[in-house]
């Protein structure tokens, strides 16, 4: 229904404590007109340069259609009312340079988004259509309901990710996650515009992956034949993530974390079913032969079998926490390491040489845990790409290797769960112990190594440039990722661990610690916004969980310090 021009011009007049919307990641650039449009009845996306557009503009109209999304802060001093102007949105042109680039490493997500107060057209203009595919989601973004009806928020925005390589890594083999709550972490992390899902989908409690050349390590190292991904499933995955610009890189965890694959190779794994505490970080621990050649031909078979699958520059190697002893007291690789006169630490360095080799040779860059470098001190070739988690990031930089920062201490998203080693007496009631008053740890961590729980204000403050100095070539940061390692998840708790933590990852990973006025982003900015996001996710059908008490929503800035 069109306005008469009566109405039309009271509207134009009238300023309303309309509420305002909410961007995140925010974009680099926004500049608000301080007007809103109606969504024309007969709104359309024009433009849709290849397939993944295409499909996506049609989800994106969809969603907008479907979200109504009614801001939940409407009372926070900072907003500014709207003025209504009397003509609607009627398009949104999208313009892609380049429609056909690779979804890989690097691809250029940059794009321009205006909606002019004058109403019409929208437009934007993207390098890329993964950049396409981040614009539409700001789009959405910008359109909420307002007195019943759907509005754009006018603005013109710039935008691109400080950092190339924005991830989020699943553990999934501690516990077992169904393809469709993989696929709803797909959607939800291109909410967020977060890249990568790191997929780390062997350990040493089960190996749930299924591969041609090898079926009897599925059929023996997964916990039950229906916690098994086929190469249906795998494929199915990478052409999910792919429509929604997102690359898989898988990781093989090696040689350590690798007790599941004793199930079908016995005679590869050393120091199976020892005393944990002695000879792994955990129950069970197990470390492959490096000093037999059928270990090599095994990883060999693998690397070269998922290097097919999924079709990232990147693979991911594993490379952490080698217990010392494992190797050692092994009856045939001990007696190796007296003969060649080798340490724990030599051999594994020479374990992640080969196994770098064999990566390369499968047209791959290796990405490794920082342990390799950090403790085995192995000199590896500078393209491998280091994840590191405990480690001051700049010693990696130094020694010329490309980082990805996954801090133990901001990133690990199953920190605070308590000990699960179940008949640990250390944590429990004082008077319950062996020595009864014992107060040890008693208020410490509980059991959790990395306590405490990592909140979302802990994540949002890791600085992603501290003590980094720029420098050309490698020894560049190439983003950041948050883990989840599943000692104590699995898909019923899925949402609730990665949203909306992960959202605040995504906004330093996205739009940078720093602003581009070299101001430091805080929590007294992005406060409201997350705020809004956790209910937006909820309605986009991710359970992302509470941050706040509902009364903070409409108490203004009551419910800060
Ligand atoms: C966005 O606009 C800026 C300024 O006009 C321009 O330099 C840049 O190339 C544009 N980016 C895209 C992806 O169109
Ligand atoms: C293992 O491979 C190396 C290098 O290819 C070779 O020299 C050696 O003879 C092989 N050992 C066995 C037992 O096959
Ligand atoms: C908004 O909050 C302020 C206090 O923060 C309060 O004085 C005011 O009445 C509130 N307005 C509405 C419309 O709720």
């Amino acid at each position: 229904m069109k306005p008469t021009p009566l109405l039309a011009a009271i509207a134009l007049l009238s300023t309303t404590s309309h509420a305002k919307t909410w961007l995140l990641p925010i974009p680099q650039s926004v500049e608000w007109t301080g007007y809103q449009l109606q969504l024309d009845p007969d709104f359309h996306i024009e433009g849709a340069s290849n397939l993944y557009v295409h499909e996506a503009a049609q989800r994106y109209h969809k969603l907008i259609t479907k979200e109504r999304w009614i801001p939940y802060q409407k009372n926070i001093t900072e907003i500014t009312p709207l003025k209504n102007r009397q003509d609607t949105l009627k398009t949104l042109q999208i313009s892609v340079e380049d429609a056909h680039a690779k979804l890989d490493f690097g691809i250029n997500e940059a794009y321009n988004l205006t909606i002019p107060d004058s109403g019409g057209k929208a437009t934007l203009d993207a390098a890329t259509w993964v950049g396409a595919l981040r614009g539409l989601e700001t789009f959405s973004q910008l359109i909420i309901e307002d007195e019943g009806t759907l509005v754009a928020h006018s603005s013109k925005i710039q935008d691109e990710p400080t950092y190339p390589h924005r991830g989020i890594m699943l553990d999934t083999s501690r516990n077992f996650y169904s393809v469709e709550s993989i696929l709803r972490t797909l959607d939800a992390m291109s909410y967020n515009k977060l890249n990568v899902f790191h997929w780390h989908i062997t350990d040493s409690q089960s190996w749930p992956l299924h591969l041609e050349m090898h079926p009897e390590l599925a059929q023996k190292g997964a916990y039950s034949p229906s916690q098994i991904y086929t190469t249906a499933d795998m494929r199915r995955i990478v052409q999910h993530a792919q429509s929604r610009g997102i690359r898989v890189i898988p990781e093989i965890d090696m040689p350590s974390h690798t007790a599941s694959i004793a199930e079908s190779h016995p005679h590869l794994v050393a120091c199976v079913n020892k005393d944990w505490e002695v000879y792994g970080a955990e129950p069970a621990p197990g470390a492959l032969d490096p000093t037999k050649n059928e270990t090599y031909a095994l990883i060999e078979d693998i690397v070269s079998e998922l290097a097919d699958i999924f079709p990232d520059s990147f693979f991911h190697a594993g490379g952490d926490e080698v217990n010392s002893h494992c190797w050692a007291d092994d009856e045939t690789i001990g007696p190796y390491m007296k003969e060649h006169g080798l340490t724990t630490d030599q051999l594994w360095a020479q374990f992640e040489d080969k196994v770098g080799s064999i990566v390369e040779q499968n047209h791959k860059r290796a990405m490794i845990w920082e342990d390799a470098i950090v403790v085995a001190k192995a000199d590896l070739s500078k393209n491998v790409a280091v994840q590191v988690w405990t480690t001051t990031p700049e010693n990696i930089i130094k020694l010329g290797h490309d980082i990805i920062h996954s801090s133990s201490d901001y990133f690990y998203l199953d920190c605070g769960g308590g000990g699960w080693v179940q008949n640990d007496q250390r944590y429990i009631s004082p008077d319950q112990k062996a020595t009864p008053g014992d107060t040890f740890n008693y208020g410490g961590t509980g059991g959790s190594w990395c306590a405490p729980y990592k909140t979302w204000q802990r994540i949002y403050s890791f600085d992603m440039t501290k003590g980094i100095k720029k420098q050309s070539g490698h020894g560049q940061v190439l983003g950041g990722e948050v883990a989840l390692w599943s000692e104590q998840s699995d898909e019923t708790v899925l949402d609730a661990k990665l949203w909306p933590r992960s959202s605040a990852a995504a906004e330093i990973f996205w739009s940078g610690s720093y602003d581009k006025s070299g101001k430091r982003r805080v929590l007294s900015e992005v406060w409201p916004r997350m705020n809004d996001w956790r209910f937006r996710l909820l309605k986009r059908g991710i359970g992302a969980i509470p941050i706040v008490p509902q009364w903070c929503l409409s108490a203004g800035t009551s419910c800060l310090i």
